[in-house]
C-alpha cells in the first residue's frame, strides 16, 4: 500500500519533472528529478539494472523532510527516473527517511536498510531520534516492515548517543548472512566516532556484534555514511568526518577544514568483528582523503558484477549547499561512477569503463610544444571527455640537480579572459592546485585546494570529465581525484594551457553523445 505522502511525492514529481528542460541538467551526471539532492542511497545491482536512490527532498531545491528519490541504469551512464521509493511517512521515520544501502535477500527481493528519523520530546537540544529500518520490494515499489524499526538504541553500546546513529552500510556475508555497519557517536569522552556492525540471519532480525572501529583521535565531530568493503586482500573503512580541523603536510593540505571523505585500509578480525586500520609514525590511524577536490562527500561503493567495486558520490561539499537561490527547480548531482582499485597499498579510481561508448568526434593532437599560453583548435567545451599527457620537454643535469624544462602547467577551464577554474601542476614540488576562486563573472567563489601527488619528474597524465556544472579530474592514473562543480555560465566554453618553460603534450578531447 503506497502511502498518502509518497504517492504526494510520485504525482508532485512527474508533474515538476515536466518543466525541467534536458539543458537544465548535466548531460551524464544524476540529478533529482526535481528539486533537492543530497547522498547516494541504496546503490545496488538488482534485476539486471544499476539501481541508485538518493536523499532527494521533491518540493524544493532545499533540504527538507528526507525522501528516497529512485533511478535505474543498465550502464551507469544513462539513467531513467523511477517513482519516488521512500516517504517520511511512519511514527519512526516522519522527520526524514536518512541514508541508507540496500542489498538482494535470499528469496529474491530487495532489502533497503535506512535510517529512520523522529521526534524525541525527551531530548533537551530537539534533536530527533535515529534508528534502522527495512523496507522491501521488487524494484520499483517498497514495503515498509512491519516490525521497524529493527535496530534501536537498545542496540547501541554503553554511553552511545541515539540521536547521532545512522546510514547503515548492509552487505551479504556469506550465502544467507547479513551484516551492516552503523555510524554512531559515543557521549563518553565528549564524543568518539564508533561504527558499530551488526549481524542478521535473514537480514530482518539484528544483534549487535561487535564495535568495528572507534575513532579515539576524535577526528571531526563524527564519522557519518560508512561503507567497508574488501578489496583482494584489503579492507577498506570509507567514512565522512565532519567539521573536521584542517590537516598539513608537506606544503600542501592533506584535509581541508570542513567536511571530509577519508578511507582506511586495514584487516578485518572474522571473530572479533573488528577491523584494524594501518597506521604509520605520523598518523594513527592512517588515514586518506577519497578525492582531493573542493566537492565530494557521502560515498556509497557498490560491490558491482565482475568483481568490479564502483564509487559514487554526492558532488558537492555540503558547506556550500546553501548558497544557491531556493527557487531554482534542481539543486544536487552525483559523481560519475568510479571503478576502485589498489595500487601499492592506496585506493584509486577510474571512470567506469562504459563511458568510452558514448565517445563522439575526437580532437586529437600529439606532441603539442607548450611555451606560454596555448590555445588548440577544437579543445574547448563544457561537456567533454578528455585524456591528456605531459612531459618535460628535456630534463638536464646541473652539476648537482636534475633540472626540468618547465616550472608550472596549468589548464583553464570553463574560459574566457577574465573567468576560469584552474588546475595547476608544479612538477617541483609535486603538488597540484584547484582553484575555481574565479568560475564566476565578478564574484571571488569559495575554493582553492591544492594537493601532493608521486613525483614523475614533471610528466603527468590525466583524464578530465566535464559536464556542464562540473569538473572530475583523474590524476595518474587515478592515484588522486580532484573533483569540483562549477557555477560559470554556459556559455564559457573555453579551453586554454599555460606553460612557463617548456613541456610537451599529447591530447585527445571526446565529444559525449549521452542524449
Ligand atoms: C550526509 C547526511 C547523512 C544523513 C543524510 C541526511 O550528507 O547528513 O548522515 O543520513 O545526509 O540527508
Amino acid at each position: 500500500m503506497i502511502s498518502e505522502e509518497l504517492k504526494k511525492a510520485r504525482d508532485f514529481e512527474e508533474q515538476a519533472e515536466k518543466s525541467i528542460s534536458e539543458s537544465d541538467r548535466p548531460v551524464y551526471h544524476l540529478t533529482a528529478r526535481t528539486g533537492w539532492l543530497n547522498d547516494p542511497n541504496g546503490f545496488s545491482f538488482f534485476g539486471g539494472k544499476y539501481h541508485l536512490f538518493y536523499q532527494y527532498y521533491p518540493y524544493k531545491s532545499v533540504w527538507g523532510p528526507m525522501h528516497w528519490g529512485h533511478a535505474v541504469s543498465s550502464d551507469l551512464v544513462k539513467w531513467d527516473y523511477l517513482p519516488a521509493a521512500l516517504a517520511p511517512d511512519r511514527e519512526y521515520d516522519g522527520s526524514g527517511c536518512f541514508s541508507g544501502s540496500s542489498v538482494t535477500m535470499s528469496n529474491g527481493k530487495q532489502l533497503i536498510m535506512y535510517t529512520g528519523c523522529s521526534d524525541d520530546p525527551s531530548d533537551e537540544r530537539g534533536r530527533w531520534k535515529q534508528q534502522q529500518c527495512i523496507a522491501i520490494g521488487d524494484g520499483n515499489d517498497y514495503e515498509k516492515y512491519e516490525e521497524n524499526p529493527v535496530i534501536t538504541e537498545d542496540d547501541l553500546p554503553d554511553g552511545a548517543d541515539p540521536h547521532e546513529f545512522r546510514d547503515p552500510y548492509i552487505w551479504k556475508s556469506g550465502a544467507s548472512r547479513y551484516r551492516a555497519v552503523v555510524a554512531n557517536a559515543n557521549e563518553k569522552n565528549g564524543g568518539t566516532t564508533q561504527m558499530c556492525l551488526y549481524k542478521s540471519d535473514d537480514g530482518l532480525h539484528w544483534r549487535r556484534e561487535s564495535v568495528l572501529f572507534e575513532d579515539s583521535l576524535k577526528t571531526g565531530i563524527m564519522w557519518e555514511c560508512p561503507n567497508f568493503f574488501r578489496i583482494g586482500s584489503h579492507f577498506i573503512l570509507m567514512a565522512c568526518p565532519m567539521d573536521m580541523e584542517a590537516e598539513e603536510a608537506e606544503g600542501s593540505v592533506r584535509f581541508p577544514k570542513g567536511n571530509n571523505e577519508c578511507y582506511m585500509t586495514g584487516l578485518f578480525d572474522e571473530y572479533t568483528g573488528e577491523f584494524m586500520p594501518q597506521t604509520s609514525g605520523d598518523f594513527n590511524p592512517l588515514y586518506y582523503p577519497v578525492d582531493c577536490g573542493l566537492d565530494f562527500y557521502a560515498a556509497q561503493v557498490l560491490a558491482a558484477p565482475e568483481n568490479r567495486y564502483i564509487m559514487i558520490a554526492w558532488m558537492q561539499d555540503p558547506e556550500n549547499s546553501k548558497d544557491h537561490d531556493p527557487d531554482i527547480k534542481l539543486y544536487g548531482q552525483l559523481t560519475f561512477p568510479r571503478e576502485l582499485f589498489i595500487k601499492q597499498g592506496k585506493l584509486c579510481q577510474k571512470p567506469v569503463r562504459e563511458l568510452t561508448q558514448y565517445r563522439g568526434t575526437e580532437t586529437h593532437y600529439n606532441n603539442v610544444r607548450l611555451d606560454g599560453e596555448t590555445v588548440l583548435d577544437g579543445v574547448s567545451g563544457r561537456v567533454a571527455d578528455i585524456e591528456l599527457r605531459l612531459r618535460p620537454e628535456a630534463i638536464t643535469t646541473d652539476t648537482d640537480a636534475r633540472k626540468l624544462s618547465y616550472d608550472r602547467f596549468a589548464i583553464r577551464f570553463a574560459a574566457d579572459k577574465d573567468t576560469y577554474t584552474e588546475f595547476a601542476y608544479d612538477p617541483h614540488a609535486s603538488t597540484v592546485t584547484i582553484d575555481r576562486t574565479r568560475s564566476v563573472p565578478g564574484k571571488i567563489v569559495a575554493g582553492e585546494r591544492r594537493t601532493k601527488v608521486r613525483n614523475r619528474e614533471g610528466s603527468l597524465d590525466l583524464r578530465i570529465l566535464l559536464d556542464r556544472s562540473s569538473a572530475e579530474i583523474f590524476i595518474n592514473d587515478g592515484e588522486q581525484v580532484i573533483t569540483t562543480t562549477l557555477q560559470t555560465p554556459p556559455e564559457i566554453q573555453g579551453i586554454s594551457f599555460l606553460c612557463s618553460g617548456k613541456a610537451i603534450m599529447n591530447i585527445s578531447k571526446y565529444e559525449l553523445n549521452v542524449e
